[in-house]
């Protein structure tokens, strides 16, 4: 059983995450979601639409999910690696080199990250009135 771990806050949840959670799993046969909790995105300076549980009950729902736990500080990395078995741990390439120390202990892998979509334009561009992503 190849083991694969990846974090994030996954806030209104979009194809983007989804492309990089399916090719995660392609990697091995179980997916652990590190799901940032609400105060660590505090302590990173995000605030995300959905609650914590509400992130949870919606990535939980996703086909190429396995397991969700909470990523409640940047320090945590190393003791999930070792607590969950890790083979490999996945990111988005905006994380591109950030994780390499990782190597000691698993694979590191950085995706490469689904274009002009995220979490905060597609909050910036609801607020701002538009509710269709076509032009
Ligand atoms: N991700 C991706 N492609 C995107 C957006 C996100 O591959 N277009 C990946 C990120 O690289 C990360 C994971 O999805 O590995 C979770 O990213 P997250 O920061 O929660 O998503 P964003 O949409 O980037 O959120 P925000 O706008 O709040 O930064």
């Amino acid at each position: 059983m190849k083991r694969v771990i990846t974090y994030g806050t996954f806030d209104v949840l979009h194809y983007g995450h989804v492309n990089l959670l399916r090719r995660a799993k392609a990697l091995g046969d179980y997916l652990i979601v590190a799901l940032s909790s609400d105060e660590f995105n505090k302590l990173k300076n995000k605030k995300s639409y959905y609650t914590f549980e509400q992130r949870k009950s919606i990535i939980e729902a996703c086909r190429y999910v396995d397991l969700v736990i909470p990523e409640e500080n940047w320090e945590q990395k190393i003791d999930d690696i070792k607590k969950y078995f890790v083979d490999v741990f996945v990111m988005g390439d905006d994380w591109k080199g950030k994780f390499d120390f990782l190597k000691d202990y698993c694979e590191v892998v950085y995706l490469k990250r689904t274009p002009d979509v995220s979490s905060t334009m597609t909050k910036e561009y609801l607020s701002s009135g538009n509710i269709s992503n076509e032009f």
